[in-house]
């Protein structure tokens, strides 16, 4: 395609210089927040007299023509094009002759491609905000129905003490809320407008920021043109808050990995996001979950890369800039993907309760109970302590847990052991014992629950 900027050169860049220089390959996807913008600057420019009303509605008519007609398929990008402000200003005067030609007045590509990217990026958070949504909804329903199953918790790895399945889920709940406010949180510094910043040092033209700005739904306008064109914090901001939400995604994988083993078998994934082996018929391989987890690395990496690109740039413009699309694009479809794979894959995730109360029973969590139990029969702690050892001990060594062991075995140890032990040592008793606020007892679970919902609903 003919170089619109062929002036001062000739236009005749080398093929191969052409294709490097390129980004249309990958702006392309902002094609219809940048014509929303030509829209709202044309409609500008007429309000302040700069070009005419009657001109100002063919530009308009036209832009939006050809939105529609890229998203009907009517219209292809021609991949030609350096980039998609140059092809939508090129087909535009395709179709509308030379007043096509006066719509880059007062605006550079520079302010333009800033303001194409906090449109498309706010429009990208609000769709990672709902898909986070739909996940956190889908972790709560499931943490309801299993507000009082027994399952082992742990620290290092290690059996420590009993909690319910539903407070272990809704400890991502309360993570995934947090990405959610934080998202929120860098919209507000996204939604300031740049348009008019124009190459670097504003306009000789009487142009009417605020309006434009108001037009598309901005709440500020960038107080300095350099910065305005030149401040990529947004991206950076996104990234970050998106790799978090990553790093979320993957400690919740490992689990799920962890669990859906024959070592754990605490839950079993449906068919339908699991895959099988080409040569092991036995398997059912949690992919899914490890392609989140493996994709965190990659997320991390645009975020690292955003930054690097950014480490000790100029004022203003430079072409490094155009490295701010790739990565952050390829941060928000795969966290998008990922979202989407996982509020089903939760939702139809089956869980085993009774290999839960199992592994619990077996990791002797109820030991310090049995101890609490003779103390509060008048034994000092530490003989009661010493006692409660030997019957872990006794109860490994044949195959019995605290709950099955018998009453007279009890008894041999010490006689202030009586029926009502059981009610003591019962793991559900157990957890439901702590109930401080925010604590594992299926009453805090039920308060998590409203307080997640309600703020869902905020
Ligand atoms: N494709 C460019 C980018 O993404 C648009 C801005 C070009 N500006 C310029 N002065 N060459 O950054």
């Amino acid at each position: 395609m003919a170089k619109m900027w062929a002036g001062r050169t000739s236009g005749e860049v080398s093929a191969i210089a052409d294709r490097f220089n390129a980004s249309i390959g990958f702006d392309k996807r902002m094609y219809k927040e940048d014509i929303e913008g030509s829209i709202a600057h044309a409609k500008m420019l007429a309000k302040q007299g700069i070009i005419e009303k009657a001109e100002a509605d063919i530009l308009c008519d036209s832009l939006q023509e050809i939105s529609d007609d890229i998203t009907q398929g009517k219209l292809v990008i021609d991949e030609s094009a350096e980039d998609i402000h140059m092809f939508v200003e090129a087909e535009l005067t395709k179709r509308v002759g030379d007043v096509g030609k006066k719509l880059h007045t007062a605006r550079s590509r520079n302010d333009q491609v800033a303001l194409d990217m906090r449109m498309h990026l706010m429009n990208q958070t609000d769709e990672i905000i709902e898909k986070t949504k739909s996940l956190i909804e889908a972790l709560t329903d499931k943490a309801a129905e299993y507000k009082s199953a027994i399952m082992p918790g742990y620290t290092h790895l290690q059996r420590a003490q009993p909690i319910m399945f539903g407070h272990h889920l809704l400890a991502y709940s309360m993570m995934l809320l947090r990405d959610i406010d934080r998202l929120q949180d860098c919209k507000k510094r996204m939604n300031v407008s740049p348009i008019g910043c124009c190459a670097l040092a504003g306009t000789t033209y009487d142009t009417d920021r605020d309006y434009e700005a108001a037009l598309l739904g901005f709440d500020e306008v960038a107080m300095n043109s350099l910065d305005g064109v030149s401040d990529r914090d947004f991206v950076l901001e996104l990234l970050f808050d998106i790799a978090t939400l990553m790093a979320h995604l993957s400690r919740l994988s490992e689990e799920i990995i962890l669990w859906s083993s024959w070592e754990f078998s605490f839950v079993e994934l449906s068919d339908a996001f699991t895959t099988g082996s080409s040569i092991m018929p036995q398997k059912k391989n949690s992919d899914m979950a490890e392609l989140v987890r493996g994709k965190t690395g990659r997320v991390y990496g645009d975020l690292i890369g955003m930054f690097t690109a950014l480490k000790g740039l100029p004022l203003a413009y430079n072409k490094d800039m155009q490295e701010d699309k790739e990565g952050v694009f390829d941060a928000c479809d795969t966290v998008q993907m990922a979202l989407a794979v996982f509020a089903p894959m939760i939702a139809t995730m089956k869980v085993k309760t009774e290999n839960m109360k199992k592994a619990a029973q077996r990791g002797f969590i109820n030991a310090t109970d049995l101890a609490d139990y003779l103390t509060k029969k008048g034994l000092p702690f530490r003989s009661s302590y010493k006692i409660s050892g030997e019957i872990v001990a006794y109860c490994i060594d044949n195959g019995y847990v605290l709950e099955t062991l018998p009453l007279e075995k009890y008894k041999e140890y010490s006689d202030l052991f009586e029926e009502d032990l059981y009610e003591d040592i019962d793991l559900l008793a157990c957890a439901n014992r702590r109930n401080s606020k925010g604590g594992t007892s299926t009453k805090s679970v039920e308060e998590q629950i409203a307080y997640v919902k309600e703020k869902l609903n905020e």
